[in-house]
């Protein structure tokens, strides 16, 4: 169905509410990582270039319905204005006859950042008068906030209905190109590579998967309830025992269909979490032992498989690579990634700040501002986010 794209939206001279997602880390006040900033600034100045009267709403964190000093949006105003060299007003809430009267003053061009979202319990409960309260500042809706696209909330949901022009920005457009129709129709071979703690986070993206995927590499602590399933030792790994029945299903279902559900042949094994150094074991962990890290030799046949790959697509990381000994599997598939010819598709959260970590972010064709949302969208779920705004 059709979306509309801000070029095709009326709005000079508009009051126009781009849905941001500015939910960064920070740290002491401070931004640690500015990527969802920088992600939403093509869209940002199209706006301003074009004379909308710009009004940016985001959440950050998880306030849960109360003002938290600590996730004031003022950080992230300051990082926007200093990025864009202009002035941004900041409103002291989103709702209120304040922030009406902020809006409705705005000239062309300018910019208004209301206060986070989420400092009202109505934005996450999609609360009907919230929603009408937040249309009610703005002519023109335009949702830019990927990352925020697979929740049903007032500003990426319940608003969009009241208003008369809706449509998708720059960083929306790109996310839908390259997770909706890049992998819709991948160049073959296609190679999704997943990691990450949980293997309950992933069971439906890998069943989807495996029904597209040409081979699905899987890493990190998640292996390891594949491996349990499929009847190896895995020491004191971590496995999520309610799990195994269906990691055991999506063993099958991958035989049965013929596509390779590749698992770790080899492990840098460690007594703890808290180890700062580990040594290489084959297929089995010893007991005592926890699997950190993807081995050597599974590092060598994973890379290879995305070095043949025309279209890889990844997400989560093979071990805990915040630790220098149990990165070299993470680190070692951000490099092939970026070595290969292959389009890359990097899921957000922890496989992007491996790519940033590794200095090769300017060789990955597309890296998702998304964590949940990038995960959701590949398993083929509709996005509330996204469906409303469909025409
Ligand atoms: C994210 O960081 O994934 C998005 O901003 C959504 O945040 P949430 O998980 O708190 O809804």
């Amino acid at each position: 169905m059709a979306i509309r794209f801000i070029e095709d939206l009326p709005i000079e001279g508009k009051r126009t509410f781009i849905r941001v997602d500015f939910n960064v880390p920070l740290s002491a006040g401070r931004i640690t990582d500015d990527t969802r900033v920088q992600a939403a600034l093509p869209t940002i100045r199209h706006a301003v270039a074009r004379g909308a009267r710009v009004i940016l709403a985001s959440h950050l964190g998880r306030p849960k319905g109360k003002v938290v000093e600590d996730l004031r949006l003022e950080p992230v105003g300051a990082r926007l204005a200093e990025l864009l060299e202009l002035d941004v007003i900041a409103a002291d809430d989103c709702i209120g006859d304040g922030v009406r009267k902020l809006a409705n003053d705005l000239r062309d061009g300018q910019l208004l950042l209301l206060e986070n979202l989420r400092f009202h319990p109505q934005e996450t409960s999609c609360e009907s008068v919230f929603a009408e309260k937040l249309a009610s500042l703005a002519d023109v809706y335009v949702n830019d906030a990927f990352g925020t696209a697979h929740r049903a909330h007032a500003s990426t949901f319940g608003m969009v209905s009241h208003v008369a022009e809706k449509g998708v920005g720059y960083l929306m457009r790109k996310e839908l190109k390259f997770l909706g129709d890049t992998l819709a129709k991948p160049l073959r071979p296609f190679v999704a590579i997943l990691g990450g703690a949980k293997v309950s986070d992933k069971m439906g993206v890998i069943s989807s998967l495996l029904t597209k995927a040409d081979a699905v590499l899987v890493g990190g602590a998640m292996a390891y309830t594949f491996l349990q399933a499929r009847g190896q030792q895995v020491g004191s790994s971590l496995v999520e025992t309610d799990k195994l029945r269906k990691a055991g299903e999506i063993l099958k279902m991958a035989e049965e269909r013929g596509v390779p559900l590749v698992l770790p042949q080899d492990h840098v094994v460690a007594p703890d979490f808290d180890s700062q150094t580990g040594s290489v074991c084959g297929l089995d962990i010893a007991p005592g032992k926890m699997g950190l890290d993807i081995g050597p030799q599974t590092l060598a046949d994973f890379k290879e498989r995305l070095t043949s790959a025309r279209t890889v697509f990844w997400n989560g990381p093979m071990g805990v690579f915040e630790k220098e000994a149990f990165a070299q599997g993470t680190l070692g598939v951000a490099r092939a990634l970026a070595e290969s010819n292959a389009i890359s598709i990097v899921g957000g959260g922890d496989s992007a700040a491996a790519i940033n970590l590794s200095g090769v972010a300017d060789k990955i064709s597309h890296i998702s501002t998304g964590g949940g949302a990038s995960l959701e969208f590949v398993e083929g779920k509709k996005l509330p986010g996204i469906a409303a705004l469909e025409d």
